[in-house]
């Protein structure tokens, strides 16, 4: 089938909480004529000491919800562990193509590394998954990966304390493996840690590359709008011209006046506002 010249549905994201605003940031940046809705499901957070079983339930609800509710085109899971816990399975569910933030970001880790010696950070879940380790091992690229569990940096970011004295300190005992192993590139493999960035650097040094996944993400979907239909599901195509300017929803299941300040100060204007999740509180 030829994919329709003009799509003006919204690209659907979601992640447990602010994490993934940083992907939200690069999808806006790069595909501004899109329509977007983010749900941030703070009211749940965190899921990385969930189990898989338990997140995956939560990752299929929200998945139902932005394609039922807001006929999205695409869906981004914008969260690792989400991503960890249910990917193929969402992929096999929906009739839209399903994009995670696993794979984007280990493209970005293997080409940042000189020495060969690459990290991976993420949470509990993610980690015990097992999915970086799978990733890069099917990436066919020759590195030596090092990967640590960070428990405690997202509850920082949700109340967002991104710089204080704890998490410095937090970040010194987490980190130390990487550092170990001599690490030149480091995947921040959980959406929310881009905005601990500056701790992480102070940690780690500034000769560690730090790589985040949003923005690949953004480009493989651009990719993918560019390149003729979608992978599975309906054939996805951008919005409009590049001179439309896209709208932004950004939906909580927890405090949505706390999502709306806190949100906007890690995001930027584009969060103006916040609306409630039927699930919510
Ligand atoms: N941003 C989520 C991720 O990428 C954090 C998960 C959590 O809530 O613990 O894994």
């Amino acid at each position: 089938m030829t994919p329709p010249a003009v799509d003006d549905r919204p690209i659907g994201m979601f992640d447990s909480g602010f994490g993934g605003l940083t992907v939200a940031r690069a999808f806006i940046d790069l595909l501004p004529a899109e329509d977007l809705v983010y749900v941030g499901d703070t009211g749940r957070y965190p899921y990385g000491p969930r189990s898989l079983g338990e997140v995956a339930g939560f990752a299929h609800e929200i998945a139902r919800f932005l394609v039922d509710e807001h006929d999205v085109k695409l869906l981004v899971v914008a969260c690792n562990t989400a991503a960890a816990a249910a990917l193929e399975a969402l992929r096999d569910e929906l009739d839209v193509p399903v994009m995670g933030v696993i794979d984007p970001g280990v493209r970005s880790l293997v080409r940042a590394t000189d020495s060969g010696h690459v990290g991976v950070i993420g949470t509990v879940g993610t980690v015990r998954s097992g999915a970086y380790q799978r990733a890069v091992a099917a990436s066919g690229a020759a590195v030596d990966l090092t990967v640590a569990a960070c428990p405690g940096f997202v509850e920082f970011v949700e109340r967002g304390e991104t710089g204080s004295d704890q998490v410095h300190v937090l970040a010194e005992r987490l980190l130390a493996p990487v550092i170990e192993a001599k690490v030149d590139a480091l995947l921040l493999g959980c959406t929310h840690y881009p905005f601990l960035a500056r701790t992480i650097t102070d940690v780690v040094g500034r000769d560690v590359v730090l790589v985040s996944s949003a923005e690949e993400t953004a480009f493989e979907a651009l990719a993918m709008f560019g390149g003729g239909p979608a992978a599975q599901g309906e054939p996805a195509a951008l919005a409009a011209s590049p001179d439309r300017v896209g709208t932004h929803r950004f939906i909580s299941s927890g405090d949505v006046d706390r999502f709306q300040e806190l949100g906007a100060r890690l995001l930027g204007p584009e969060l103006g506002s916040a609306e409630r999740a039927p699930w919510g509180g």
